[in-house]
């Protein structure tokens, strides 16, 4: 079972970080983990273990949130607000695509916008599970889909979805959303669609291994991708309490994706 520890809440746990340093200090991002802890006993799990973190109520926000203090979420909907503000753009009018929609956090976020029109889109049928039981009704659909080939149901939905935005927070690389998935919702979206998305710092500055920097270089040097703000800021501590750094970009789309440029990003970390 998932949630070893039968538990109906993450109030009825305790979450133990690896804070002493000899245990946190040599951890990349993808391998941070921590304990939880019930009476029944101890589970540890990954951070990226986002199917038992989602099958707890309560333990994605306890853990991202409030341990680590991740603010990716809001950071994306404050700069949207301002670049829809400065374009003149009523939220409402917003058809989005949140990729690597989770439990719905950023949805939550914008429809506090004025967004009304929210398609979620997760790899883990648990993401949407808890989605519908965390928040209901701040997605007009649900999609468990690999965007990286997406079937034939999903691809007609997406492009019956007329989107004009695309938003990806906390979700690209690491194992998670990789170019190919990225590119492929891209092309779902409308000429002129906002694209409002959150990206590792390293992974847009040096050494990228994922084909992020790459890709979004390549986009944007050719015209597919107008960037309109970039901002870097503190995504979370990593749970050595050392801060980890991310770019969110808000831009507009602009043109297509060349097949070639998703080979060529995907030969990067080949
Ligand atoms: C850190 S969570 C971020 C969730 C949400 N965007 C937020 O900010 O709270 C990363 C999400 O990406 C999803 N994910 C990972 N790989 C994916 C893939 N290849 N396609 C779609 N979603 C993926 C995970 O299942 C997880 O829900």
């Amino acid at each position: 079972m998932l949630n070893s520890l039968s538990v109906s809440h993450a109030d009825e746990l305790e979450v133990l970080l690896p804070k002493a340093a000899a245990q946190a200090d040599d951890l990349d991002q993808h391998e941070e983990w921590c304990q939880l802890v019930s009476p029944e006993g101890v589970q540890r799990i990954r951070f990226h273990d986002y199917d038992v973190m989602f099958s707890i109520p309560g333990l994605y926000e306890r853990i991202y949130r409030d341990e680590v203090q991740c603010t990716s979420p809001t950071v994306v909907r404050d700069l949207l607000t301002e670049d829809l503000q400065a374009a003149d753009v009523d939220p409402a009018s917003l058809r989005v695509l949140d990729l690597g929609a989770g439990n719905g956090m950023v949805a939550e976020e914008l429809r506090e916008l004025g967004v009304e029109t929210i398609f979620g889109l997760d790899i883990l049928p648990e993401a949407k599970t808890a989605a519908e039981r965390d928040r209901p009704g701040v997605y007009e659909e649900y999609h468990v889909a690999d965007l990286t080939a997406p079937n034939p149901v999903v691809d007609e939905a997406l492009r019956a979805s007329d989107a004009n935005c695309l938003t990806t927070v906390a979700a690209l690389g690491f194992g998670d959303i990789p170019p190919r998935a990225f590119a492929n919702t891209f092309d779902y979206l409308d000429d002129g669609g906002w694209v409002a998305m959150t990206i590792k710092d390293d992974f847009v500055t040096h050494g990228d291994q994922s084909g992020f920097s790459q890709l979004l270089q390549r986009m944007n040097a050719e015209g597919a991708l107008e960037i309109v703000t970039d901002h870097r800021y503190q995504h979370r501590l990593a749970v050595s309490g050392e801060p980890l750094f991310y770019h969110a970009y808000v831009a507009r789309k602009r043109g297509d994706i060349e097949a070639t440029w998703i080979d060529d990003a995907e030969l990067v970390g080949a």
